[in-house]
């Protein structure tokens, strides 16, 4: 099983390196290859996503990714800003599905910023369309408006837009995480004002009718952004488009006390996939020793279980996270009166403990 690791930019590589220390306690035939990437790869071969990098993503069975950017590239043209890296894997690996668990751990019910009754027991799954909306459709741009409320001012514009195949094939994706689960999907949309997204109402509906054993349920986002925070248990599979994703994803990611419990991935339709944290490169932190390398480590466990078909090594570690959480260990961002604070790598280190305790 061929893993590329690209570790890119900030807290990047310090949580690579202790999922990496993780994967190689499994006893699994591993065999995995570092790659630069972000502004890390700006830095050494001018890119972002240099074609070697690319390449040994292409040809990897799956993809373990740190994080990549910096403010010290904001000058860059886009093309050339780590954040591009991204977005061009997302692309040339097809990738259209990103699922965002977020779970509260019984130990972390008091870090969520909600009440511990409304956490307790946490566990929802967003499904977030990665491929389409707002955010790559055409055309888009700045020009003089011509109409709308200031004619001759300066403007600028987006398009919204979905194909149908594009709706479908996450549609399924939602319904079959579900069978796996609860048996419920929330579709979030805003049908009442847009168009793309009575469409997309429409068609989850129609794909619906394949699934009859799942219970669906359609809600406007700006209801889900408000039942996230006052009931998020009566939710179970979320599956929204782009943009709201990308927003009720951070919202989740709040209700479980911290961004670096929150482990992704990215799917094509054959779960080929790139696995990373939900947060960023965190340089505000880098360098320091302290950023939590657990939502890094879930996320190898999510790749053990969705792209290398390890279900048991994946709840493995699942375990091993909860054990030391259980005996108290916490990185800064999860720290609480009693608890023991440890460093990124001694958090690392009782995990591998706890792996090699548990089997
Ligand atoms: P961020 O997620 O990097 O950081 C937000 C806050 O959370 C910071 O205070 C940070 O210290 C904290 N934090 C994040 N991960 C943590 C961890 N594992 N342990 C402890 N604390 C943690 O988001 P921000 O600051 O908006 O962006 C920083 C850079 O990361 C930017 O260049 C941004 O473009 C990039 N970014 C990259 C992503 C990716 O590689 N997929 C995703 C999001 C942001
Ligand atoms: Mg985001």
């Amino acid at each position: 099983m061929k893993i590329a690791v690209l570790p890119g930019d900030g807290i990047g590589t310090e949580i690579i390196a202790e999922a990496v220390k993780v994967l190689k306690v499994l006893d699994l035939p591993l065999e995995m290859e570092t790659a630069p990437v972000g502004g890390a790869a700006y830095e050494a071969a001018g890119h972002p996503l240099p074609e070697a990098t690319l390449k040994l993503a292409q040809q990897a069975d799956a993809v373990l990714f740190g994080a990549v950017g910096d403010w010290k590239y904001d000058k860059l043209e886009r093309a050339l800003r780590p954040e591009q890296a991204i977005l061009g894997l997302r692309k040339a690996l097809g990738l259209f599905a990103n699922f965002r668990p977020a779970i509260c751990y019984e130990q972390l019910t008091h870090a969520s910023s909600l009440k511990p009754e409304l956490v307790a027991g946490l566990d929802i799954l967003i499904i977030r369309e990665l491929t389409g909306d707002i955010y790559f459709g055409q055309p888009r741009g700045r020009r003089t408006a011509v109409d709308g409320h200031f004619p001759g001012s300066e403007e600028a514009f987006d398009t919204m837009r979905y194909s149908r195949p594009e709706i479908e094939r996450i549609a399924h994706v939602a319904f079959q995480a579900a069978r796996l689960r609860n048996r419920k999907v929330t579709s979030v949309d805003k049908a009442n004002v847009l168009e793309t997204f009575q469409f997309w109402k429409d068609v989850v509906t129609e794909v619906h009718a394949q699934y009859p054993d799942v219970e669906l349920e359609h809600m406007y986002v700006d209801n889900a952004a408000m039942q996230l925070v006052k009931a998020p248990k009566k939710f179970d599979v979320v599956v929204t488009g782009n943009m709201f994703g990308d927003i009720l994803s951070d919202e989740a990611a709040m209700l479980t006390g911290s961004i670096g419990m929150l482990p992704s991935a990215s799917l094509d339709k054959n779960n080929k996939g790139l696995y990373e944290p939900s947060h960023g490169s965190a340089p505000d932190i880098a360098g320091k020793g302290i950023a939590n390398p657990l939502a890094t480590i879930l996320s190898a466990a999510m790749m053990l279980k969705f792209s290398l078909h390890q279900p048991e090594a994946a709840a493995r570690i699942e375990q091993a996270v909860q054990a030391v959480l259980a005996q108290g260990l916490r990185t800064a961002d999860i720290w609480s009166e009693g608890t023991q604070k440890v460093s990124t790598r001694e958090m690392g280190d009782a995990v591998v403990a706890a792996v090699k305790a548990g089997t």
